[in-house]
């Protein structure tokens, strides 16, 4: 643990606001923010554990287990809402029932008017996402129903 995160506490070595940074950072390299990670984060900033446990537990960005082999996240908010997004968030759930596939919900990826809008990964955006469009999707993951 500590030989993963020494490069990103050095990166970030007496910056102001480097919590969010680092959790950041700590996530990209092992998708998610082990508990154990806690202590020595806190230790590194001179925080409570309690101090940098509040902060993962405030961002939902932030996962507190490792994700499955794909992450996907679903825009849950206005926009999207109004153009579906609860009705496939319903539909991903059943589809993804049991998949090494971590979903979750996002508020807001910049696709706003041509939503419901999806991620997978970190990169690969999704636009008019409908049930039929996110079954293909997954299909090409080769994520099994
Ligand atoms: S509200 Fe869904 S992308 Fe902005």
């Amino acid at each position: 643990m500590n030989t993963k995160l020494q490069p990103i506490f050095d990166t970030h070595k007496g910056k102001d606001g480097a919590l969010l940074p680092i959790l950041h950072d700590i996530q990209h390299a092992l998708g998610y923010v082990p508990e154990e990670a806690v202590p020595l984060i806190a230790k590194q900033l001179n925080l409570s554990r309690a101090e940098v446990h509040g902060v993962i537990t405030y961002y939902h960005h932030f996962r507190q287990t490792p994700p499955g082999k794909h992450v996907v996240q679903l825009c849950c908010a206005e926009a999207c809402q109004a153009n579906g997004s609860e009705a496939l968030a319903a539909h991903a759930a059943k589809r993804l029932q049991g998949a090494d596939v971590t979903l979750e919900p996002v508020y807001c990826l910049g696709l706003c008017s041509i939503g419901p809008a999806v991620l997978i990964g970190e990169d690969e955006l999704h636009a008019h996402v409908t049930p039929q469009k996110f079954d293909a999707l997954m299909n090409g993951l080769g994520v099994k129903k």
